[in-house]
């Protein structure tokens, strides 16, 4: 079977975004502690961060780093994380059930940030906190000084503000497992006022009211509907969570991007209803600040209980395998591929916790499997993204039914003069031919064919062996006379580079 495709430099959906290449680092198990930050580790610098850590972190072309949470941040108070270490407060997380030695805070992110060379996202408390909480961690980020807070932060070494321009108003507000958890109608009026504060210090801000947990919450879209009503004029974007787990049905794990698509389609039925009753000519866009697969339901995410309350447990640090990374290769196409609506989006996370990075503490670092559709979308998407007229064979499997077997998108950069496909092959059974009209490129070749499959789907990296099975050279690609063609295995991620 075969799937084609028609592209053309014309038909541009929007800019590729650096911002699509964010990822997230929550105060959750190994992330912070003995993942980017390990004093005692034979790279660490003198800042105590890993230097493994952050190499692999600038070589996945991360661009923006949510922080502090998640959940974590709704229990937070940032003013423990900031000043002389050792009078700094141990403090119990409740989100995840853990004690946080607050070793790092704001001041030692900010510093990590720049060491890896990513834009901090900051996300303020909104559930056991509010509005002059929120503001008196914007004054002590962002004012240079001469007000107590920013003489604070000068105090403790950071002469100069950290210009933190991205802010999220609280986390996952709509869900009941959330500390604070609030009606939407409530969570609307703290995040307008807060919004209102933050804005009267800086206009210039960035910030992002909370959007669903997720499509199958039960409040998903009223939620939106209220929400917006409360902050239209105050925010720019409205965040967006997701999360994929295989229960065992290949198929339709694979399908993951075909939903992820469908979601983000509704949210923006939802903003511009709002758009429209209100007779704005603003656009909220998406943040979609939360995606990845996350095996949810197994063992690895179950937090500590009863009078256990550990400093970075093992949580959520789920094993990815060849799929899963398909499947994440599959997101990012997705997310590209609504880069007119989607202005940000951060994979969650980036050390240990679902991530694309693992750490032993005291030991080695390596990359899982989902790092390499990752850091190559990341390094070769640039210029504009193209829409692409797509006629691809249909694949069904457990309750997903007709969804294409190829996704796939294009980026085109004039400057380069490269175009770029990235394509995944959701079949779990079949083999592909894509077959793409590409002459409205010139006479174009293929200057590099990779793809990412392997004969066991299931296979995952160890510290061990995180090598053998790597992206490898797709031999099939061709490119002639205005003709691409490339087979593409079933369960698998491709970048094909024509210029
Ligand atoms: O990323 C893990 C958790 O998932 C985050 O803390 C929370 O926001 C979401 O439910």
């Amino acid at each position: 079977a075969a799937a084609k495709i028609t592209m053309d430099p014309a038909f541009v959906v929007g800019p590729v975004r650096r911002r699509t290449f964010g990822a997230f680092v929550e105060h959750l198990g190994r992330c912070v502690y003995t993942g980017i930050f390990e004093p005692e580790h034979p790279t660490a610098d003198r800042d105590g961060f890993r230097g493994d850590v952050l190499e692999l972190t600038r070589e996945l072309g991360v661009s923006t780093v949510r922080y502090p949470g998640g959940n974590f941040v709704s229990g937070y108070r940032w003013e423990d994380g900031v000043g002389p270490v050792e009078q700094r407060p141990v403090r119990l997380d409740l989100a995840w059930h853990s004690s946080d030695p607050n070793l790092v805070g704001v001041d030692e992110f900010a510093k990590w940030s720049a060491k890896a060379g990513v834009e901090t996202m900051m996300a303020v408390n909104l559930g056991t906190r509010g509005t002059q909480e929120a503001l008196d961690l914007l004054e002590y980020c962002n004012i240079d000084g001469g007000t107590a807070f920013s003489d604070q932060r000068r105090a403790n070494g950071a002469e100069k503000g950290y210009g933190i321009k991205m802010w999220c108003l609280g986390n996952e507000m709509d869900g009941p497992w959330q500390i604070g958890h609030k009606s939407a109608h409530e969570y609307g009026r703290l995040a307008a006022d807060t919004a209102r504060g933050m804005r009267m210090l800086d206009p210039d801000l960035e910030l992002v009211a909370c959007g669903s947990s997720g499509p199958t919450m039960p409040t998903f879209g009223e939620w939106e509907r209220v929400v917006l009503s409360e902050t239209y004029d105050l925010v720019d974007l409205v965040s967006a969570h997701q999360y994929f787990e295989d229960f065992g049905d290949l198929q339709e794990h694979l399908a993951a991007g075909h939903k992820m698509d469908a979601f983000i389609r509704d949210i923006v039925a939802h903003i511009d209803h709002v758009k429209s009753v209100r007779k704005s000519g603003k656009q909220i866009n998406i943040s979609f600040d939360e995606w990845n697969v996350w095996h949810m339901s197994r063992g690895e995410s179950k937090a500590p209980s009863g009078k256990d309350w550990p400093v970075a447990p093992v949580l959520l640090e789920d094993i990815y395998t060849v799929a899963d990374a398909v499947v994440v290769g599959d997101l990012l196409i997705t997310l590209l591929r609504n880069t007119d609506r989607v202005h940000s989006a951060s994979l969650a996370q980036l050390v240990n916790v679902i991530a694309p990075i693992m750490t032993e503490p005291g030991g080695r670092a390596w990359k899982q499997t989902t790092f390499h559709p990752f850091a190559l979308t990341s390094r070769h998407a640039s210029g504009t993204v193209l829409q692409l007229a797509v006629e691809s064979p249909l694949v069904s499997g457990g309750k997903t039914t007709d969804v294409a077997a190829v996704s796939a998108v294009a980026t085109y950069d004039a400057e380069k003069g490269e175009a770029v496909v990235f394509a995944v092959n959701r079949s779990a059974t079949d083999a592909l031919r894509l077959d793409a009209a590409v002459s409205a490129f010139g006479n174009v070749q293929v200057v590099e064919a990779l793809t990412y499959a392997n004969k066991d789907p299931y296979w995952q990296a160890t510290a061990d062996d995180s090598t053998s099975v790597l992206p490898a050279e797709n031999v099939t690609a061709k490119a002639d006379g205005g003709r691409l063609t490339a087979e593409l295995p079933a369960v698998s991620w491709s970048m094909i580079r024509l210029a």
